[in-house]
């Protein structure tokens, strides 16, 4: 039934595009969503609606160096088209070389994130978190802190941004602002979808040995006779095998920020200063290393990983949710993460054979869209 009336409300639709002026659509500039049945679109504020106008325009802020105190840095100078918008570093570097206490993270997706960041409850339009990376001070990311001005200057002289700023926002006198800035590039990013991976084409796509990764993966029992050891997905599953993801109409609030054992200083479920997660935020001790679980789409190529990229590969990675948790010998972070009081009670380890362990990250490798890699709709316009 339900699928019925799906097809009934879009017949007219279809029809109606199939014949008359095709160019209707794109000549106004209406966007169109390239998306799986199975995917829903992302949610969309009532203030900033999409069109192509305006993510065309935001793909050239996104790339341009001029979003940068010293005109050294763009946001895709931390967020690489070719690495699923990540920079391949542990930890980024801001235009004056600071480094910043986390990962950058891929924006792929972006829009389906239920917070954004690696542990901010508070963060969660686009349009806003675009304002901490161009004005924060700590950590210097863009650096361009006081610079409000000179940015719309910047952007002024250039001639071909006055008619793609005239027709992403045609209902205002003067579009070159800091509020069109934002909303421009947070539309690109919510175009930056990535449902094209080979394991979106269903199971009868892998190979045997992928298949198994994923069965292990999903709940499947090891043989080790243990089923649901694992758990990888009751943090990583859904459309966008993260659970902490929101989208158009959904009602319900699905953030999630946890302990996944990668430290345990002093004994007490203490991450290194400064990188606790939520407890930065909230100053409660039992949110103390708790981070959103990201995305495992486009694993493969997002090395390295955790919010400060100290796990290298895949392979260490299945060997930290093997052991439960990270046992760190010495030096200033020591400690044992396994026995962490904030970790969650889903990661206690698992006995895995070297041919699973294999099949889980050949699972995890097809996770990766070369669609969203190269595609030139999604990239830097500057560099052609
Ligand atoms: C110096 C490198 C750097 C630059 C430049 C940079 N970012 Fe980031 N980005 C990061 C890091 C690091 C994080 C994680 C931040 C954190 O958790 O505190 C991040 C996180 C994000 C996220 C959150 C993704 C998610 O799934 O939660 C978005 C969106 C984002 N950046 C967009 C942008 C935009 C837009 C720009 C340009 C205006 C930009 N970034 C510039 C490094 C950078
Ligand atoms: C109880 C929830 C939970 C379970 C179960 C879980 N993870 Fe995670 N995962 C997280 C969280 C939270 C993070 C981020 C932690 C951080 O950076 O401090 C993470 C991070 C990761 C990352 C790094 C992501 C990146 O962008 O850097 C990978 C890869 C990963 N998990 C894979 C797995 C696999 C494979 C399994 C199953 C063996 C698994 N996870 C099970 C919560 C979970």
């Amino acid at each position: 039934m339900k699928h019925l009336s799906h097809t009934l409300i879009l017949l007219p639709l279809l029809l109606w595009a199939g014949c008359g002026d095709s160019d209707t659509a794109s000549a106004s500039g209406a966007w169109v969503w390239n998306l799986p049945d199975t995917v829903p679109p992302p949610r969309v504020p009532e203030d900033n609606p999409m069109s192509e106008a305006k993510v065309e325009l935001g793909r050239f802020l996104f790339y341009d160096t001029k979003l940068s105190g010293n005109q050294t840095q763009s946001c895709g100078s931390c967020h690489r088209q070719e690495l699923a918008f990540t920079d391949g570093l542990a930890q980024a570097e801001g235009s004056t070389g600071e480094i910043h206490p986390r990962s950058s993270m891929s924006v792929a997706n972006a829009g389906y994130a239920a917070s954004l960041t690696w542990a901010n409850p508070a963060v969660v339009r686009l349009e806003e978190q675009a304002l901490v990376p161009m004005f924060g001070e700590d950590p210097v990311e863009l650096g361009m802190t006081n610079m409000e001005a000179e940015l719309l200057r910047r952007l002024r002289e250039v001639e071909r941004y006055s008619a793609m700023f005239a027709e992403a926002f045609p209902n205002q006198a003067d579009p070159i602002n800091l509020d069109s800035i934002t909303k421009a590039i947070a539309s690109f990013q919510r175009a930056l979808t990535s449902f094209n991976s080979k394991h979106d084409r269903g199971s009868s796509a892998l190979t045997l040995s992928e298949q198994r990764g994923k069965a292990l993966f999903f709940g499947g029992t090891t043989e080790a006779g243990v089923p649901d050891a694992l758990e990888c997905f009751h943090c990583h599953g859904g459309f966008l095998l993260s659970q902490a993801v929101d989208h158009d109409g959904s009602e319900f609030n699905q953030q999630t920020f946890i302990n996944n054992g990668l430290y345990n200083l002093d004994a007490d479920g203490s991450y290194p200063e400064g990188n606790q997660g939520l407890f930065d935020i909230t100053n409660d001790p039992a949110d103390k290393g708790k981070f959103k679980p990201p995305s495992l789409r486009n694993i493969a190529v997002t090395a390295p990983y955790m919010h400060d990229g100290s796990i290298a590969t895949l392979e260490e990675v299945v060997d930290h949710y093997a052991r439960g948790g990270r046992m760190i010998e010495s030096g200033p972070n020591a400690g044992d993460g396994f026995d962490n009081p904030n970790k969650s009670s889903f990661l206690n380890g698992f006995e895995i054979t070297e041919q699973e362990k294999q099949d889980l990250i050949a699972f995890l490798r097809t996770l990766t869209d070369e669609e969203l890699l190269t595609n030139p709709a999604f990239s830097d316009p500057f560099a052609q």
